[in-house]
């Protein structure tokens, strides 16, 4: 049989648009040769010394795309924000250790920090609490909306659904906006976001909504609108508003994961903040993501209640034709301890210790998580746990119903991902991120009439 010539590809004739060059200068090149022909393609290497091989001129170039499912080895963007050390468990907000960052700030100034570039000072602080207070209400026509909803609508659902809706009480901001209407339009959200979380929740139990207060800090003004009914006295504790601002601190950015990407895809297409935010809190909300942390519980309370012996999970967690994955495990990036899930261990056993955490949900989570890291086949994939293996015990701890962990996760990566939506907006190299594909469908195909179709 004769191999026919191959055809050139459409997409080999020049593009109308040459892809952009690399920000950098490049360290290094790597060849690449096709069809007798050579590409000598730029290496860029990046602060942390992670280096990258530049494609974009690929297609242009060569008439070929890079071909990878899932994204697995691409970097989509260059970004300044956050840096994962996913071999040896660190990860950096704008370059500060999330140890420290969890020990020693609040979550309003981690907030600052990524939406604004650097930790802010007193008056900063103070400015950027004055403005979280100013927009911490809703429009009252938007309080309507909540009643419209189905009783035990997913808090998710209604979370996605208001952050669109915003869109359209509230102006968008352009990118030529000075930086007091961004402080604004980024506060309102981050303060409004908490007000939708908390509304959603007293929806749900039929209770009456509790407006925010100036007199309260932005975690022990969440805490508050959840728990406080006109019926019962309520006080946030000194422990659990320390503890909420550490768990939204770890959730407050971790670079390019699937929602991220979501805001970045769709902000790509010059669709509005709010409009970006809510495919974000969609994407997150899928259980191989933010999602986990409300499917770890409900996996420990199956364990629990139909008495599943840990090796039994183990087990089924291993077979490739069951369905069943260890929650909480595993992570595309950390091949070791995720440092988030360190910290919220920690928690977790600072409040075993104090009787708050009692019961078999958190003994079958240290007996699971010593028999997988034990196991040699999680050993040999480097499955470890993640930042939502022990998070949902903490929020069961503080009150939280299991349907609202993964809205705190979203509250926590709202300034993360405005992070994200603003550095792609400002980086001059940024176009409409359209990804390619690899076809495998059927060739062209006679048109039969619906008379003549078997
Ligand atoms: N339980 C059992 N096996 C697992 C698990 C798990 N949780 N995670 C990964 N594996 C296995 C997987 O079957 C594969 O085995 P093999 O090489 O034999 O085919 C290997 O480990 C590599 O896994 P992968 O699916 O290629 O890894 P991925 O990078 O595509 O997926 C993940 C990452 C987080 C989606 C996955 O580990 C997982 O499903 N974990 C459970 C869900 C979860 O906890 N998600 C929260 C992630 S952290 C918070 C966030 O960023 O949202």
């Amino acid at each position: 049989m004769t191999k026919k010539p191959a055809r050139k590809p459409a997409s080999a004739k020049p593009a109308r648009k040459a892809a952009k060059a690399p920000a950098e200068a490049a360290t290094e090149t790597a060849r690449l040769e096709l069809d007798g022909r050579r590409l000598d393609l730029p290496v860029l290497t990046g602060t942390q010394g992670e280096r990258v091989i530049h494609v974009g001129n690929l297609r242009r170039e060569l008439g070929v795309s890079a071909y990878d499912p899932a994204l697995a080895s691409t970097a989509v963007c260059r970004s300044g924000i956050t840096y994962v050390d996913g071999a040896n468990g660190r990860l950096l907000l704008r370059g500060y250790p999330i140890e420290d960052l969890a020990q020693h700030a609040t979550f309003v100034e981690v907030a600052y920090l990524l939406v604004h570039g650097d930790l802010p000072t007193l008056e900063q602080r103070s400015r950027f609490s004055d403005l979280l207070n100013q927009h911490s209400m809703l429009h009252e026509n938007m309080r309507n909306f909540f009643g419209n909803y189905p009783e035990g609508a997913h808090p998710m659902a209604v979370l996605s659904a208001m952050v669109v809706s915003l869109s359209s009480f509230y102006p968008e901001i352009k990118l030529d906006t000075d930086r007091e209407e961004i402080d604004i339009t980024v506060t309102r959200l981050l303060s409004k976001l908490r007000t939708i979380a908390a509304f959603s929740y007293k929806k749900s139990i039929g209770e009456p909504f509790i407006d925010p207060s100036h007199r309260y800090s932005y975690c022990e003004n969440f805490l508050n609108m959840m728990f406080q009914s006109p019926v019962s006295r309520y006080a946030a504790s000194a422990e659990d508003v320390a503890i909420l601002n550490k768990l939204l601190i770890l959730h407050a950015d971790h670079e390019q994961n699937a929602s991220t990407t979501a805001v970045r895809m769709v902000g790509s297409t010059g669709a509005n903040l709010y409009a970006c935010i809510s495919a974000g809190v969609c994407a997150l909300w899928g259980p191989l993501h933010g999602g986990a942390n409300q499917a770890v519980i409900e996996m420990l309370e199956r364990i629990v209640r139909e008495k599943i012996p840990v090796p039994e999970v183990l087990r089924r967690a291993k077979d490739k034709t069951d369905g069943f994955r260890l929650m909480g495990f595993g992570h595309r990036i950390y091949k070791t301890y995720d440092p988030r899930a360190r910290i919220a261990k920690a928690i977790c056993s600072q409040l075993v210790r104090k009787g708050r955490i009692t019961g078999p949900l958190g003994e079958i989570a240290l007996e699971l998580e010593e028999a997988a890291l034990a196991d040699p086949w999680f050993q040999e994939r480097h499955l470890y746990p993640n930042v939502d293996f022990y998070t949902g015990l903490i929020y069961r701890a503080l009150g939280f119903p299991k349907e609202m962990f993964t809205v705190l996760f979203a509250l926590g990566r709202l300034p993360g991902w405005i992070a994200h939506w603003q550095e792609m907006r400002a980086d001059p190299s940024q176009r409409i991120m359209r990804p390619g594909q690899y076809y495998v469908g059927p060739s062209r195909l006679p048109y039969v009439p619906i008379a003549k179709r078997r």
